[in-house]
């Protein structure tokens, strides 16, 4: 069934799902991937759309895939496709583009974290919405890091306390983002890096395991598991 997003809502969520998934392995790009018999796009535009605040949802999508990520996600939720960029950074810009007047919440979400509680849509929207520039879901890093040498000697032992591995969505006043994509100069993984270089302070809230991304075949297999367990859109 056709999602309806909220036309009183005030959040545009940009996907960039142009990307060719090398790390995944041969096949088609990462997004058009399946996961439990559906594309992992299909899997995150679902869940986004299920999150109350949404009301424009923009995908970029690879270039040779446009017309077929158009088909695939009509069902879903009626989504703005545009073509994706080389890097993830110009996808989120070629997206960014396109958010109609309007919302004045932006938050930019990988396809590749497909299992997304809608829940975490809404609590990063809500701090931008409670006067924070910008905001990111984090998990505190488990393991313990060590900082190495290019031939393998260990040079020290990083403090994990202060540590934190970083999700999305990420979410910023629609101003902020605009303002920090207009400035960029080098390509960087994630969008609060291009606020932090504007001097913007970014809040985090509390991320979700289900927010993982699905970069390595033993993560789809580990998102498969996921998904049989809790297949609903709306678990935490
Ligand atoms: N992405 C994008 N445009 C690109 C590169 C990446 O929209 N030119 C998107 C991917 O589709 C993904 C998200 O950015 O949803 C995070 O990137 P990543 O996990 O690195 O995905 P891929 O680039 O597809 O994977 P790989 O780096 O293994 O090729
Ligand atoms: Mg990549």
């Amino acid at each position: 069934m056709t999602a309806q997003l909220n036309p009183r809502g005030d959040v545009a969520v940009l996907v960039p799902a142009a990307g060719a998934g090398v790390r995944l392995g041969p096949g088609a790009p990462k997004a058009l991937r399946l996961l439990a018999g559906e594309p992992l796009l299909v899997h995150a535009v679902r869940r986004i759309a299920t999150a109350p605040s949404v009301h424009t949802i923009v995908v970029a999508a690879p270039p040779a895939e446009v017309e077929a990520v158009r088909l695939m996600l009509a069902p879903v939720a009626e989504v703005i496709v545009v073509v994706g960029g080389a890097t993830r950074q110009s996808s989120v810009a070629a997206a960014l583009g396109a958010v109609p007047a309007g919302p004045e919440i932006v938050l930019v979400h990988d396809a590749a974290r497909a299992l997304i509680p809608p829940v975490l849509v809404e609590s990063v929207a809500a701090t931008i919405r409670a006067g924070h520039d910008a905001a990111i879901p984090v998990l505190p890093v488990i393991d313990t890091v060590k900082e190495v040498s290019a031939d393998g000697l260990v040079l020290g032992t990083v403090d994990r306390s202060a540590l934190r591995a970083v999700q999305t969505p990420q979410g910023f006043r629609r101003p902020v983002l605009a303002a920090a994509h207009a400035a960029a100069v080098d390509a960087l993984t994630d969008d609060a890096g291009l606020v932090e270089k504007q001097g913007v302070r970014v809040t985090c809230v509390p991320g979700s395991p289900y927010a993982m991304k699905i970069t390595t075949p033993f993560d789809l297999a580990l998102a498969e598991h996921l998904w049989q367990t809790q297949p609903e859109p709306g678990v935490g």
